[in-house]
């Protein structure tokens, strides 16, 4: 089958395609003729030997988490072949998922809806669970809070955007000038160019922010909270600087992790089957061009989601 597999850690000169043997199943798992994949900036972090990578030891490193395809083999009376599903695979351990067939466990994906396609279905995996957890779990959005959500046109912001106007916030997000239609479309009720406005400068009394940031722009939101209010840091650590003000104010900061789970993919299924959220991608690559899909997302300026087509 094809893959795109590391033999080293670095650039992305060092994905090359290889063709390797179909991975065989074990119990409680099944096998995916994967239609369409994902990428996230962990894939970079991974590449680059940080994050993930530490835990993987198995050469070699095949990344990718976020998966949209067929069944063609089950050990597991939950997925029968033919069935077509999507999810985040392993996530944080070593996915596999830049290949033609991937080994999914059944805990770790669902059933994809009949409305969307594989594309679609592939891109709300790793960003959509993320801010799913963060909304849902981690802090618990509710109604008419006021929440701000930095990087609201990228991967995670795009669904942290849509969910929470689902749960029936006031959200406000941060972009450059040239995403503000995009992330407007989505439900934001406010937006602010962060190249041209301090944040800090025109909004306040603040329930929650979703940092998808540096910790700058964490230590900055601290200002607009209220207190009791709560931060998530899902891109960045908690200075010394953040918990010493946070503590004055009796504001929460969290740093999260997302997990591998198969039941908060049903739940972002029933999300997009009833047009709650809807996946945006603005690239598509081939299995093979994988160096520019990376090189792309490298950027940091990646609008919704860059989706692989193997
Ligand atoms: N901890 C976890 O569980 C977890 C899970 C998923 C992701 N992450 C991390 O979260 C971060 C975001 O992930 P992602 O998939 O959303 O990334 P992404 O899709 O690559 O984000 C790109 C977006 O970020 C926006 N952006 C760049 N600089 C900005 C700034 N200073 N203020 C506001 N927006 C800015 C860009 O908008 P403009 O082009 O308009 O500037 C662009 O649309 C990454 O660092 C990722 O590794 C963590």
């Amino acid at each position: 089958m094809k893959t795109i597999i590391l033999n080293e850690f670095g650039p992305a000169s060092n994905l090359q395609f290889a063709d390797l043997p179909i991975p065989q199943i074990s119990t409680d798992e099944v096998l995916v003729k994967v239609n369409a994949i994902s990428i996230n900036p962990v894939d970079i972090a991974t590449r680059n030997g940080k994050g993930p990578a530490v835990g993987i030891t198995e050469r070699p490193v095949i990344l990718g988490w976020d998966v949209s395809g067929e069944v063609t083999e089950s050990k597991s009376s939950r997925f029968k072949k033919g069935d077509e599903i999507f999810g985040m695979v392993n996530f944080p351990g070593h996915g596999k998922a830049y290949a033609e067939y991937v080994v999914a466990p059944v805990d770790h994906i669902t059933l994809k809806p009949a409305n969307i396609g594989h594309d679609e279905a592939a891109a709300a995996c790793m960003a959509a669970i993320t801010a799913w957890q963060n909304l849902t779990e981690h802090f618990q959005v509710k109604k008419n809070q006021k929440i701000l959500i930095h990087g609201g046109s990228g991967g995670v912001g795009h669904y942290a955007i849509q969910i929470a106007k689902h749960l029936g916030a006031y959200v406000i997000t941060t972009s450059s000038e040239k995403n503000k239609k995009f992330v407007l479309s989505l439900g934001a009720d406010e937006h602010i160019d962060y190249k041209a406005v301090n944040f800090e400068d025109v909004i306040s009394d603040i329930d929650f922010v979703l940092n998808t940031q540096s910790s700058d722009i964490a230590e900055r939101s601290l200002s607009v909270i209220k207190q009791g209010g709560t931060i998530i840091n899902i891109a960045s650590l908690t200075t010394d600087a953040i918990k010493e003000k946070s503590e004055l104010k009796g504001i929460t900061v969290l740093r999260t992790s997302v997990k591998s789970n198969g039941k908060n993919m049903q739940q972002l299924a029933e999300l997009l089957e009833n047009n709650k959220i809807k996946s945006h991608i603005s690239e598509i690559f081939a299995l093979e061009d994988m160096q520019n899909a990376h090189s792309s997302l490298e950027t940091g300026m990646t609008v919704g989601k860059i989706i692989i087509k193997p």
